[in-house]
């Protein structure tokens, strides 16, 4: 099982055993981090699954779509490591994922 290293908001970090297939936001949701709202429950339209991905990983990530972009752009709290967590599929070549929930918005 791929890990995926969380950081809430008060910057404690967490270890999970990830599900492959699983989106990165389905993991991190699924495993009692109720900070990560994904209130439309993943189809790009919410932004409240943002998150900040460790520089290291972002050119093993999916590229981003339009929308996701759009919607990252209403984030106050966007920088060049963000992306929506429901838009990045969970895969064992992300194994050792580090991601920060975003600031709430
Ligand atoms: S869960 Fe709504 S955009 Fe990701």
């Amino acid at each position: 099982m791929p890990k995926l290293l969380v950081t809430n908001r008060s910057g404690e970090e967490t270890t999970v055993e990830a599900t492959a297939g699983l989106s990165v936001m389905e993991n991190i949701r699924d495993n009692g981090f109720d900070e990560l709202l994904a209130l439309c429950g993943g189809c790009c339209s919410c932004a409240t699954c943002h998150i900040h991905v460790d520089p290291e990983f972002a050119d093993k990530l999916p590229k981003m779509s339009e929308d996701e972009n759009d919607l990252l752009d209403s984030s106050d709290h966007r920088d060049e490591y963000s992306r929506l967590s429901c838009q990045i599929p969970m895969t064992a070549d992300l194994d050792g994922l580090k991601v920060t929930i975003a600031e709430e918005d």
